[in-house]
């Protein structure tokens, strides 16, 4: 009996948004993958792990709503419901957002562990928006992932730190000190990907970037004005229907639940690049 109940239980699945470097697109990324995941019927909730910033509420359209936190409800001061923000566009969407002004330290190991395992009970995906770096607040957000998504630009600069990241990813998670679990699952997200620039030769191709990186593509995502303007009003760039950045990401998130989507750039098919999306996992 017991066994039955547990296995009936829908547990959760987190993914962490992860990078190393600052800047590359992680808040982006993070709102886009969960409102996509949303809006394929996946109850989703997405975290703000970057105390002190505070970016997620604002670009996902929701900062005027916060009256409790993550740090709240780790502190014991509200009820993770009370903090959870539905989203007024899909009601498959919650948001956890982060407080602004406490010191970085209110975030602890049991903490996020408590939040994490009650939130599992509820939603089908937990989206964890990183910090920049590979401190302590970058790998609180990765420790209780099952899956990584490491963003990354076509620069060395970007490439190296997620190399960095991809090593914590193999060691200081709970899979990686567990032993017994499948270690996280990485996968790399291009974003920012600039073809006039790579064919000036001033960024690189995304062959180089996997090349060294060796973990598979989840997907490329354009360098596009569409971006700043979605975020500037609030609205995950996915839900942009229109924009080249909004396509890309609707191509990759079925991709993180196991679907296949042809890999393009643009409106060109990159059939190379599909291979190694799928003669990867072993
Ligand atoms: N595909 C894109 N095209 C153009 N601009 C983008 C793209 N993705 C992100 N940006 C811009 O890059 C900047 C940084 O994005 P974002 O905040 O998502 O990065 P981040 O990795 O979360 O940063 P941080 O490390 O500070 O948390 C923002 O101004 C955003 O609008
Ligand atoms: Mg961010």
């Amino acid at each position: 009996m017991t066994t039955q109940i547990k296995e009936a239980a829908p547990l959760g699945k987190i993914i962490v948004i992860t990078s190393g470097k600052g800047g590359v697109g992680k808040t982006t990324s993070a709102a886009a993958i969960s409102a996509g995941l949303a809006k394929l019927g996946h109850k989703t909730v997405v975290i703000d792990f970057d105390v002190g910033l505070r970016n997620l509420d604002m670009i996902m359209g929701c900062e005027r709503r916060v009256v409790f936190d993550f740090i709240n409800v780790i502190q014991g001061d509200a009820k993770l419901r009370q903090a959870l923000i539905k989203d007024k566009r899909l009601d498959t969407l919650s948001i956890l957002p982060t407080s602004q002004t406490r010191d970085k330290d209110a975030l602890t190991m049991e903490g996020v562990e408590a939040v994490l395992e009650e939130l599992k009970q509820e939603f089908d995906y937990i989206i964890c928006d990183s910090p920049a770096g590979i401190e302590r607040g970058a790998q609180l957000a990765m420790y209780f992932a099952d899956e990584a998504v490491v963003v990354t630009n076509p620069e060395v600069s970007s490439v190296r730190d997620s190399d960095r990241v991809l090593g914590l990813l193999a060691s200081k998670t709970r899979r990686a000190e567990s032993g017994s679990e499948e270690p996280v699952k990485a996968q790399v997200l291009l974003t920012r990907h600039d073809q006039g620039r790579i064919d000036r030769g001033e960024m690189m191709t995304v062959e180089d970037v996997l090349d060294i990186l060796a973990v598979p593509l989840l997907g490329i995502i354009p360098e596009s004005q569409a971006v700043l303007r979605a975020s500037n009003v609030g609205t995950p760039i996915i839900l942009d229907e229109p924009s080249d950045a909004s396509r890309a990401y609707q191509d990759t998130v079925p991709r993180l639940t196991g679907e296949e989507v042809e890999m393009r750039i643009g409106n060109e098919r990159k059939a190379g690049l599909f291979q190694r999306l799928f003669g990867r996992s072993a």
